[in-house]
C-alpha cells in the first residue's frame, strides 16, 4: 500500500528518498513520485521540484536521472490506488494551485467530496482524482489567512496551517508536507496510518515503516495517532492535535539490518518458501526448548491473567492471517477445549458479536499494520472498558512479524513470529509462523487446564521438532515437482481445493494463494460442501486439489475426491503415499504424520505449485497487480 518517504537534511534528498522507496516497494504501489525544494538563486524562498511516473520505481529514476530534483528537502510516494486510476496525474505528491505546497498522503479521507465541492466553489482547479489533493489547496488557503493575521514565524505558520487542517480531515492518514517559503521546515502527522521518523546527526527521515530506514538509522520513533511533527535540520518537534508539545525517546530497531535482496532465487517467494525451515527451527528454538515444565511446556512471556478463567476465544485477522487463526480455531477448540471464532476483522468492526465475559480477543497480522485488524481490536478494546472489562487489556493477544509495528505498540502481550522482513506480497513464511505460534498457544492452554495428557502434550511437542526436517525435505522435493505440474495449468482457469477439519484452512490458503499471484480463479472448499453446489463447476478444464491427510475425514476427503474424479475432473492429491491415494492423477506427497500438525506441511506443496504456475505464466510473482503488503487502509 502507499508508501511515504520525507526527509529534511543537509544533503541532496533525491536520492536518498528514492532509496527510501525503494525499500517500501515490496508494500506494492502502481505510480510513484516526489518533490523537493531548492533555494539555488534565491535567499529565503525556494521553488518545488516534482516528479512523478506510473508504473515502477524505475520510470521515476529515469525521469529523474534527465533532470534530476535539487534540495536538501524533499517528500516522496510510492501511490497504491485508491480514488483516482494509477495515472501520473493521480500520483503523489499534490501541490496547491500556486505550486507552493507539496503533499504526500497514505490513507482515506472519507469526507474530501465535500471539502474538494467547497474549494471548488472557491474557484480551485482539480487536476487528480484523489482524496489527497484537497489538502494542499487548503493548507495554502490557511497560509494565506495566516499570513494577513501576521503569525510570527513561517515555520510557526506551516505548522498552524496543517493542524489546521488536519482537524477538518475525517479518516486515516499519514502525510508530510513542504512549502517553498519554508525550505527548511518539514511537517508530518498521522491519524490510524503509519508514520515513523528516523533520527541521525543533522539529518531526519520519515517513512512509512521501518524498513525504509536499513543503512540510514536505526534510531526510531513511531508518530501517535493526531500527532504532528515539525522537523527542520535543527531537530524534531512534536506536537499533540491541540498543539501541545511531546517529549518521547526515540528507540532502537531490534533486529539485524539484513539486506533485502533475492539471493540465488528468482523471485523472493520462493526464497521465502525456502527459508520456511529456517522460521520453524527458531521458533522451536525460542519457545519450545527442552525441559521445560509440563504444565507450562511453552516459552511464551504471558502473565497468568492471560490464561487465567478464559472461557472462548474470539480471533480478528485479514487474509492469509485468518487462514492462520482458522488452523488456530480448530487447535484451541479440538486439542485445547476451547471454543473459538475466527472473524474477519473488516467484518467484526461494524458487527460484532454481543458482549460475553471471559474472551481471550487474538489479534493477527503479520505486518502489524493491516487497518481493519487494528481498528477492529481497538474497537473491542473500547468497547469493552465501556463495560469495566477491566482484564480486558491483559487478554489481548497479537501475533506478528514486526514487532515495531503499530499492533505491537497497541497490544501488550505480543507473539513475535520472527520470520524475518517477508518481501513477496504472497504471505508464506509468515503463515507457517503464524501457524506455530497458534500451536504454542493451544498446547499452553490444554495443558494449563489440563485438556490433554501429559502424554498429549510431549506428544504435539515432539512431533513439532521434527518440523523443519519434514519442510526441508518437503520443499526439496516439492519444487521440481510441482514446477513440472504447472506447466500442466499454466492456461487454467479455474481451480478447485478441497479440504477438511484442519485442512479445510489450507484449501483456502492454497486457494488465495494462486489467485493473488497467478490471477486464476480458484476456490477452497470444506470438501463435503461441493456436492451442495460447487460440483456443478467441474468438467475436464477444472482441476481439483484434495488434502487428504490421516485422521478422522481421511476416507471423507477421498470419497469427496472420487465424486469429482467422476466429473472428469483432473485430480491432484496432497496426501500420504500409500494404496488410496492412487486415486489421484497426480500425487504430491508429504509424509505420514499426526493430523494435528499437518497443515505445517500440506501447505508446502500449494505454495510451491501456486508459485510456478504464476512464475510460468510470466507474471510479476513478488508484487502482484493490485495487491499490497501491508493494507493500511480501510
Ligand atoms: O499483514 P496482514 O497479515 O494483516 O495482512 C493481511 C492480508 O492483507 C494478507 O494476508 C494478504 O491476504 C496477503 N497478500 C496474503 O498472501
Amino acid at each position: 500500500m502507499c508508501g511515504i518517504v520525507a526527509l529534511v537534511g543537509s544533503r541532496e534528498a533525491s536520492p536518498i528518498l528514492l532509496e527510501g522507496l525503494k525499500k517500501l516497494e515490496y508494500r506494492g504501489y502502481d505510480s510513484a513520485g516526489l518533490a523537493t525544494i531548492s533555494t539555488k538563486g534565491s535567499s529565503d524562498r525556494g521553488f518545488i521540484t516534482c516528479k512523478k511516473a506510473k508504473g515502477k520505481l524505475v520510470n521515476l529514476l529515469n525521469l529523474l536521472s534527465k533532470d534530476g530534483a535539487p534540495g536538501n528537502i524533499g517528500i516522496g510516494h510510492t501511490r497504491w490506488a485508491t480514488h483516482g486510476k494509477p495515472e501520473v496525474r493521480n500520483a503523489h505528491p499534490h501541490l496547491d494551485s500556486s505550486d507552493q505546497v507539496a503533499v504526500v498522503q497514505n490513507g482515506i479521507i472519507e469526507n474530501y467530496t465535500l471539502l474538494r465541492e467547497k474549494l471548488q466553489k472557491q474557484g480551485i482547479r482539480f487536476v487528480s482524482d484523489t482524496d489527497t489533493e484537497v489538502i494542499p489547496h487548503l493548507i495554502s488557503e490557511a497560509l494565506t489567512r495566516l499570513k494577513q493575521e501576521g503569525v510570527a514565524s513561517k515555520g510557526e505558520m506551516l505548522f498552524l496551517a496543517v493542524r489546521e487542517v488536519l482537524n477538518l480531515l475525517q479518516g486515516s492518514y499519514a502525510l508530510a508536507v513542504i512549502w517553498t517559503e519554508t525550505p527548511d521546515v518539514l511537517i508530518v502527522a498521522k491519524n490510524k496510518a503509519p508514520l515513523l521518523i528516523g533520527f541521525t546527526q543533522g539529518e531526519f527521515l520519515c517513512a512509512s515503516d521501518s524498513t525504509a530506514f536499513a543503512g540510514f538509522t536505526k534510531t526510531v520513533l513511531p508518530l501517535e495517532d493526531k500527532e504532528l511533527a515539525l522537523l527542520t535540520p535543527l531537530g524534531v518537534e512534536i506536537y499533540d492535535s491541540e498543539g501541545k508539545r511531546q517529549y518521547r525517546k526515540p528507540s532502537l530497531i531490534v533486529g539485524s539490518e539484513k539486506n533485502i535482496d533475492k539471493g540465488q532465487f528468482r523471485h523472493f517467494m520462493l526464497k521465502e518458501i525456502y527459508e520456511q525451515p529456517e522460521t520453524a527451527e527458531q521458533w522451536i528454538a525460542r519457545f519450545l526448548p527442552d525441559k521445560l515444565p509440563t504444565s507450562s511446556p511453552i516459552a511464551f512471556p504471558f502473565k497468568d491473567s492471560l490464561y487465567d478463567s478464559i472461557e472462548a476465544v474470539q480471533i480478528l485477522a485479514c487474509g492469509t492471517s485468518r487462514h492462520a487463526a482458522m488452523v488456530g480455531a480448530y487447535l484451541l477448540e479440538q486439542f485445547s477445549g476451547l471454543p473459538s471464532t475466527v472473524f474477519f476483522a473488516s467484518e467484526f468492526r461494524y458487527a460484532p458479536p454481543p458482549l460475553a465475559p471471559n474472551i481471550l480477543t487474538i489479534g493477527v497480522t503479520q505486518s502489524g499494520e493491516t487497518a481493519d485488524t487494528l481498528a477492529a481490536l481497538m474497537m473491542e478494546s473500547e468497547r469493552r472498558s465501556t463495560l469495566k472489562d477491566d482484564l480486558f487489556s491483559s487478554r489481548v493477544l497479537g501475533i506478528t512479524n514486526r514487532i515495531e509495528s503499530s499492533l505491537a505498540r497497541q497490544v501488550t502481550n505480543i507473539i513475535d513470529i520472527g520470520a524475518g522482513l517477508e518481501v513477496g506480497v504472497a504471505a508464506t513464511k509468515t503463515f507457517l509462523g503464524q501457524l506455530l505460534a497458534f500451536y504454542g498457544l493451544a498446547i499452553m492452554i490444554a495443558a494449563r487446564n489440563k485438556n490433554r495428557s501429559i502424554q498429549e502434550i510431549n506428544d504435539i511437542c515432539e512431533e513439532l521438532k521434527l518440523v523443519p526436517n519434514y519442510l526441508r525435505d518437503l520443499i526439496n522435493n516439492h519444487n521440481k515437482l510441482t514446477e513440472k505440474l504447472a506447466y500442466q495449468f499454466v492456461n487454467t482457469k479455474d481451480v478447485i481445493f478441497l479440504g477438511r477439519g484442519i485442512n479445510y484452512p489450507i484449501a483456502l490458503e492454497a486457494a488465495l494463494k494462486l489467485k493473488e499471484i497467478s490471477y486464476i480463479h480458484a476456490e477452497g472448499l470444506p470438501a463435503g460442501e461441493m456436492k451442495h453446489g460447487p460440483i456443478a463447476l467441474l468438467d475436464h478444464k477444472v482441476p481439483v486439489i484434495s488434502i487428504a491427510t490421516h485422521g478422522v475425514v481421511f476416507e471423507k476427503v477421498l470419497s469427496n475426491a472420487q465424486e469429482a474424479k467422476a466429473r472428469n475432473a483432473c485430480l491432484i492429491g496432497i496426501a500420504p503415499e500409500s494404496a488410496e491415494t492412487q486415486i489421484f492423477d497426480h500425487l504430491l506427497p508429504i509424509p505420514k504424520v499426526s493430523e494435528w500438525i499437518s497443515p505445517l506441511l500440506t501447505v508446502i506443496p500449494l505454495q510451491l505449485l501456486s508459485y510456478h504456475i504464476a512464475a510460468q505464466r510470466g507474471l510479476d510473482v513478488d508484487q502482484p497487480r493490485n495487491l499490497a503488503k501491508s493494507v493500511t487502509v480501510e
